[in-house]
């Protein structure tokens, strides 16, 4: 669906190019993206999941969480999306993944926090609000933060509870998906702070 807000047909500040598909159009998700450590200890997660249950880890430069995803949109609206993310304004917050769960008939394992901090909540509403609101269509569903792990798994694994991972952050990001010959390959093209707790 396009925007409702006028749109202008040009690169927004803070996104870098579109570098896009010959139609134009690009695959986008909001997400939080982590630093080199927290992704290695993700990876480090994912790397231990799949040894107990098979299946295959993410690789630790696509490893991430999700806030919205637009799915395919014309690339003139990245003006659009970038002055709505940088109209959010959400605060810092730090993420204490906590917990390992599973999903479609146990096949995707993931990670994510047993207890939400009300500032991740606020930055997933505010962000599908305002989109919403913009005329972009977001899936129905309710937002569940969590880190894909590992897909195709072939057992469930033990715990549901682990070791806490702090992930501290302080920013988020607008992503292009891309298909490539070795899957799918993640790029940031935008990001924008979140504001320091006082
Ligand atoms: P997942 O990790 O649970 O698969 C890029 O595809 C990111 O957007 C992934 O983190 C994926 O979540 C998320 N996503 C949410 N809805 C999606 C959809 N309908 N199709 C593909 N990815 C989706």
């Amino acid at each position: 669906m396009r925007p409702l807000a006028p749109v202008r047909c040009a690169s927004a500040q803070d996104v870098t190019d579109t570098a896009g598909r010959p139609d134009g159009r690009l695959r986008l998700f909001f997400a939080l993206w982590p630093g080199a450590a927290t992704a290695a200890a993700l990876y480090a997660r994912a790397c231990a999941l799949k040894a107990e249950c098979d299946g295959r880890a993410m690789r630790r430069d696509t490893i991430h969480l999700t806030l919205a995803f637009l799915g395919e949109v014309p690339s003139c609206d990245l003006a659009a999306l970038s002055a709505i993310a940088a109209g959010i304004g959400g605060a810092r917050f730090t993420l204490e993944l906590d917990h390992v769960g599973t999903w479609r008939g146990n096949r995707i394992l993931w990670t994510g926090p047993s207890c939400l901090p009300p500032a991740l909540v606020a930055l997933g509403q505010t962000l599908a609000d305002c989109l919403r609101a913009a005329g972009f269509a977001l899936e129905q569903r309710a937002f569940t933060p969590h880190v894909t792990l590992v897909r195709n798994a072939r057992r469930t694994p033990q715990a549901g509870e682990t070791h806490a991972l702090h992930w501290r952050v302080a920013s988020f990001v607008l992503v292009a998906s891309e298909r490539g010959t070795a899957g799918a390959h993640y790029r940031v093209i935008g990001r924008w702070r979140l504001r320091e707790n006082r």
